[in-house]
């Protein structure tokens, strides 16, 4: 009976150790991930910007960029400014590699050293070509914004944004061409989270959705409505192959479910007889 009692104990525990073993793994992998920036353990531009002694209108940039996206993958204040964060004294010092602050014209080489993809489809852009011409070209920070700056989405087109500079007809074009594949995409990493809570290993199947997802939004950047058009086969095949893969996890786990429900009431049911015939009158 105690053995029995132990087996059932192992049975349940077995799973849920190895699940915790997943999410161990997928927590150290993550933040190894090449991009996680080096760690500077006292950041001088973030003390002293975030002091009393600064002037007012600056004090805000800091806050901003706490809430960004940047600051959640280590991207500081010197990899966008340059200069030296761990002397407060030379810090800003163009001997440290301080660049500053970029005229607008040059903000896209500016962003564009880390998202050089972006940058080439950019400058190839009407609105790369645009900036070179006349200077009338939005720049990086015109649709992102400057510190506080958020994951992308196709909600960034809005006629707020859009309507600065022309009508908002051919930015509504270009967010239907794009909806399919964002909708597609956004449906999908609904999937992957639940099947992280449920305690797979998902970093694959995450490192093909997001590079894919990269490779999709770089080209937002042309602004051409019938490039975004025709490369929408190409993409949505490529997602569908990845969602199949997918869906069959979904499958398998659900099957794990349903045999360790029928193990448990297997056991259980054991368990009853066991104790019925312990308790017949022995002879
Ligand atoms: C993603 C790159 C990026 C990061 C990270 C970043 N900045 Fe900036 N910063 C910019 C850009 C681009 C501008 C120019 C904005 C403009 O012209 O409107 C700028 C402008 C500034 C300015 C001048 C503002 C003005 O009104 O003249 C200050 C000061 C500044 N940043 C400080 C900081 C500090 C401090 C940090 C870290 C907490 C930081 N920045 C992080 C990109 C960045
Ligand atoms: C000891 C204080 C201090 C430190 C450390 C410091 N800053 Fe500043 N920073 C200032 C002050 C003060 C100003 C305003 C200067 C002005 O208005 O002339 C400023 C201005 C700036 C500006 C806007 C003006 C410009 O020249 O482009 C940027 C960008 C900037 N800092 C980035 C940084 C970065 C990046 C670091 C770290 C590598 C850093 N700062 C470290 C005090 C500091
Ligand atoms: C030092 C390298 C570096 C610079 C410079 C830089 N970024 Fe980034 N950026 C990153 C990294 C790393 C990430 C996080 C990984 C990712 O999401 O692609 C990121 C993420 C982003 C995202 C969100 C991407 C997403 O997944 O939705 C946007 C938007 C963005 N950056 C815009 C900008 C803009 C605009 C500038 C210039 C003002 C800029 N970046 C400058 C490295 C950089
Ligand atoms: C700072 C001004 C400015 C802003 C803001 C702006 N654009 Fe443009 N846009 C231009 C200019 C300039 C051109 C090229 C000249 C022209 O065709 O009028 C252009 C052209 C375009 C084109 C046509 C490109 C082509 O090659 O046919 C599209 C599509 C477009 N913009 C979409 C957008 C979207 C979407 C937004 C908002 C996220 C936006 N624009 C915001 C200035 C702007
Ligand atoms: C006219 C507005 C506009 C301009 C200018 C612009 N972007 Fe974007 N950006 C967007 C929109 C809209 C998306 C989202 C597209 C989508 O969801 O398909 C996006 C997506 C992104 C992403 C996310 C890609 C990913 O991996 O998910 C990054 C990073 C980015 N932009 C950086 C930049 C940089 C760097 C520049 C300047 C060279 C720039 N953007 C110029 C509107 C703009």
């Amino acid at each position: 009976m105690r053995y029995l009692l132990y087996l059932l104990i192992a049975i349940i525990l077995v799973p849920s150790i190895a699940a915790a073993g997943y999410r161990e793994e997928f927590e150290r992998e993550f933040l190894s991930k090449p991009w996680a920036g080096e760690q500077v353990e006292v950041d001088a531009c973030i003390g002293c910007h975030s002091s009393d002694t600064m002037k007012q209108e600056y004090r805000w940039i800091v806050e901003n960029w706490k809430s960004s996206w940047h600051a959640q993958n280590n991207i500081s204040c010197h990899d966008c400014h340059g200069g030296d964060p761990k002397d407060a004294a030379m810090s800003m010092s163009p001997s440290r590699g301080f660049i500053g602050t970029p005229k607008y014209a040059e903000v896209p080489d500016f962003c564009g050293k880390c998202h050089i993809g972006i940058l080439k489809n950019y400058l190839e852009s009407g609105h790369g070509k645009a900036l070179k011409a006349s200077g009338r070209g939005p720049v990086c920070i015109t649709c992102h914004g400057t510190h506080r700056i958020d994951k992308a989405s196709i909600d960034i087109i809005n006629e707020q944004t859009c309507t600065k500079c022309h009508s908002y007809d051919r930015a509504r074009r270009m967010k239907q061409a794009l909806f399919v594949v964002e909708k597609k995409m956004g449906d999908m990493e609904r999937d992957l989270k639940t099947l992280r809570s449920e305690g797979i290993f998902v970093d694959e199947k995450e490192r093909s959705l997001f590079s894919t997802q990269a490779e999709f939004r770089a080209l937002f950047h042309t602004v051409d409505v019938s490039l975004v058009s025709e490369r929408t086969d190409d993409f949505t095949k490529k997602l569908s192959i990845l969602d199949k893969n997918m869906q069959d996890t979904f499958a398998e786990l659900r099957f794990r479910k349903n045999f360790s429900a029928f193990l448990m009431l297997l056991f259980a049911g054991m368990g009853v007889i066991i104790f019925i015939y312990s308790k017949l009158p022995k002879e």
